[in-house]
């Protein structure tokens, strides 16, 4: 029988995504509600290393559900992925008295949770928090939607003035290794190609139908790269297709940080308060060391180390879908 938690911390950590403060609220108020204790961790692991750990009340997260970054900061900390480092931190939690703690971030984050709990004997919850939506056992994660807007958003302005030049615009999204956010938005957009890293893009295929469809004068003037595509993100491509078609006006815009800002759409903001109830549940109910996710609109549970090693599956089907659209 697992011993009862009574004091929570939470944390967000590495890249901030949207409605990271919609799930630090659900985390808070929802402990409150059932008794616990709440410590937020400033700065993710840099913060439990340097004890930059406070108390939080209910009013601690007002007024922040709309709010885009996180209250609590993040940071990627190299030194929590040393024993020593965790063991500075282990000892900041402890005396606390803190017994359960909630992550949220991405792979890299649990990555160091599962660390941390194989080794001290606090229960750690992950929530899925990253723009990217790369995590295994989740068919959402915190921030994407809100991301892929921002794109889409930003993508159609660049194909008013594409159109205005007839000029063809290669934009380059976020998403790490993954082409979520490129695929997502580029079908969005009615972009005439993505580049993603988890296909081949075949460049002759491309040249030759963008050849094509100049001679029969239908304008093509988008074309979607994810910064993590097998070319090396847009500039790459761009200048192969400047080398490839020398006639043609070619631009190339990298949308950047621009996509981990600004307020949660309201998908973001509902997953997040879910994911944020859910997790404190667990640790209520004796969870140890699961990442709360959402698959077909149900709550998943999946072992930290499981979302960490798996990868997202990608489905081709988008890929020939917006091939076919495009056409
Ligand atoms: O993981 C979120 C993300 O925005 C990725 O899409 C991107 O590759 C990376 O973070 C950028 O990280 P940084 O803000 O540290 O440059």
């Amino acid at each position: 029988m697992s011993k009862k938690v009574t004091k929570i911390g939470v944390l967000t950590s590495g890249g901030d995504a949207p409605g990271m403060n919609a799930a630090v609220r659900a985390v808070v108020r929802t402990a409150i509600y059932n008794g616990l204790e709440v410590y937020g961790v400033v700065r993710g692991y840099t913060g439990m290393i340097e004890d930059d750990i406070y108390h939080m009340d209910s009013k601690s997260v007002a007024n922040i559900i709309q709010r885009g970054g996180t209250i609590l900061k993040t940071a990627r900390c190299k030194e929590f992925f040393t024993p020593e480092g965790r063991l500075k931190a282990y000892n900041n939690l402890a005396k606390r008295g803190i017994d359960g703690l909630v992550v949220i971030g991405g792979d890299g984050s649990f990555n160091g949770a599962q660390r941390f709990s194989n080794e001290f004997d606090i229960p750690c919850i992950g929530i899925p928090g990253t723009i990217d939506k790369d995590i295994a056992g989740t068919d959402y994660t915190i921030g994407f939607d809100t991301a892929v807007n921002t794109a889409v958003n930003a993508i159609d302005k660049i194909r008013d003035t594409a159109d205005a030049h007839d000029r063809l615009f290669v934009v380059e999204v976020m998403g790490r290794d993954a082409g979520y956010i490129a695929l997502h938005s580029g079908i969005a957009t009615g972009a005439e190609k993505v580049f993603v890293p988890e296909a081949q893009t075949d460049i002759d295929e491309l040249v030759a139908s963008l050849t094509e469809k100049e001679r029969r004068k239908k304008l093509v003037n988008l074309i979607v790269v994810a910064e993590g595509d097998k070319f090396g993100g847009g500039n790459e491509v761009g200048k192969i297709l400047k080398e490839r078609m020398p006639n043609a006006d070619i631009r190339v815009s990298i949308l950047g940080h621009i996509q981990r800002g600004g307020a949660p759409s309201c998908f973001d903001r509902l997953i997040a308060s879910r994911m944020g109830y859910y997790a404190v549940e667990s640790l209520l109910h004796g969870r140890h060391n699961v990442m709360v996710g959402i698959v077909n609109d149900q709550m998943n549970y999946i072992p930290l180390d499981t979302a960490v090693k798996e990868k997202h599956i990608f489905s081709d089907e988008w890929l020939h879908i917006l091939k076919v659209l495009a056409s």
